[in-house]
């Protein structure tokens, strides 16, 4: 073989062993570069003799061509390893199952709250709001409720440790107390929250909401609170023939007071289960604000009268979608609360 056909089989040999572009490169200047074996060659043409130059010519410019074709040849399998590679550790499984987008939804009790808000927006009361830590003067004091009246004792209130006078709200009613100590009549509002008591079964909760409703003006009758409240539950339960009755009760800060039924919405009234077969359910307490409120607000009580209440959304929740048990809403399960989105 040749002197110029071994450097073609050394420099095809040599290409083919390199697997990294750069040493590529850096061999392929040791065989074409400027002073590489091929150019070397070529330079020591012109001392040859003119026929001799032109076959040693043609030579040298083949075995230039073949090296220069492996060259590519190994560049091009370089290129393509390299993209391999890179496709492999990019590789995406697109057999995997989607990871999929839950879609969330309003809490069964949140969407009665919002009902009963449109409701009274509806017919022109406002919405109020107060801190769910509340102090014993707005909770109890001004509400009418003397220093020893049961509600105070430890058995029902949750007290802030190391904060004397501070407490859970225990009632949504303290929000008449603040609202009625910043606005002046006609007051009429709303005021859902939540409120807090020693308690827990079935039916109750320690922790659950209410909506206090306060309309106080020059006027405001017995008549309006029946007239409001029946309305505002044949309108929530969309039944119009819904009956409501009021019964004497006793509560600190209203004078009459009045707990409020309705006609069971699962019989008509007939008596079933639900009702404990005496076809009304209990829905609210209510009366006539007590003058002993007012003076404590600083509302004239000669001048001013009004009603209020108070009630469960709770519980007008589970009538209105048929759940049983109270501690479903807020125990946070999926497949309870994702029934309702
Ligand atoms: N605050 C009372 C309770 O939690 C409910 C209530 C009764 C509110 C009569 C009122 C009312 O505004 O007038 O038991």
């Amino acid at each position: 073989m040749s002197d110029i056909e071994k450097l073609v089989a050394e420099a095809t040999a040599e290409f083919a062993g390199i697997s990294e572009m750069a040493l590529l490169e850096q061999a392929k200047a040791r065989y074409l570069g400027k002073s590489g074996s091929v150019t070397e060659l070529l330079k020591g043409l012109g001392k040859l003799a003119a026929d001799e130059r032109k076959r040693a010519g043609a030579a040298i410019n083949s075995a230039k061509e073949r090296i220069e074709a492996a060259l590519n040849a190994r560049r091009e399998l370089l290129r393509h390893a390299a993209l391999d590679a890179q496709l492999r550790a990019e590789a995406l499984d697109i057999t995997l199952p989607g990871r999929g987008q839950g879609s969330g939804g309003l809490h069964p009790v949140t969407r009665t709250l919002e009902r009963i808000e449109a409701l009274f927006r509806s017919i022109g009361f406002d919405v109020a709001d107060g801190p769910e830590i509340e102090d014993d003067f707005h909770n109890f004091t001004a509400l009418n409720t003397p220093e020893n009246h049961p509600a105070r004792s430890m058995h029902d209130t949750f007290y802030l440790e190391n904060s004397p006078g501070l407490l859970l709200r225990t009632h949504t009613s303290p929000i008449q107390v603040r609202y009625m100590e910043t606005h002046k009549p006609p007051i009429r509002i709303i005021a859902p929250g939540r409120v807090y008591r020693v308690d827990s079964d079935a039916t109750h909760s320690p922790m659950f909401h209410q909506v206090e409703g306060l309309w106080i003006d020059e006027n405001v009758s017995f008549a309006d609170l029946k007239g409001v409240f029946t309305d505002f539950l044949r309108n929530f339960f969309e039944k119009p023939d819904l009956r409501t009755r009021f019964r004497p009760s006793f509560f600190p800060f209203t004078e009459p007071s009045a707990e409020i039924d309705m006609s069971c919405v699962f019989c008509e009234g007939n008596g079933c289960r639900v009702c404990s077969h005496t076809g009304w359910l209990e829905i609210a307490g209510s009366g006539m604000v007590h003058p002993n409120v007012l003076r404590h607000v600083g509302i004239d009580s000669e001048k001013y009268i009004g009603f209020a209440f108070g009630m469960g959304p709770d519980r007008l929740t589970m009538l209105r979608y048929g759940v049983n048990d109270l501690r479903l809403f807020f125990d946070g399960d999926l497949r309870f609360l994702s029934q309702f989105r």
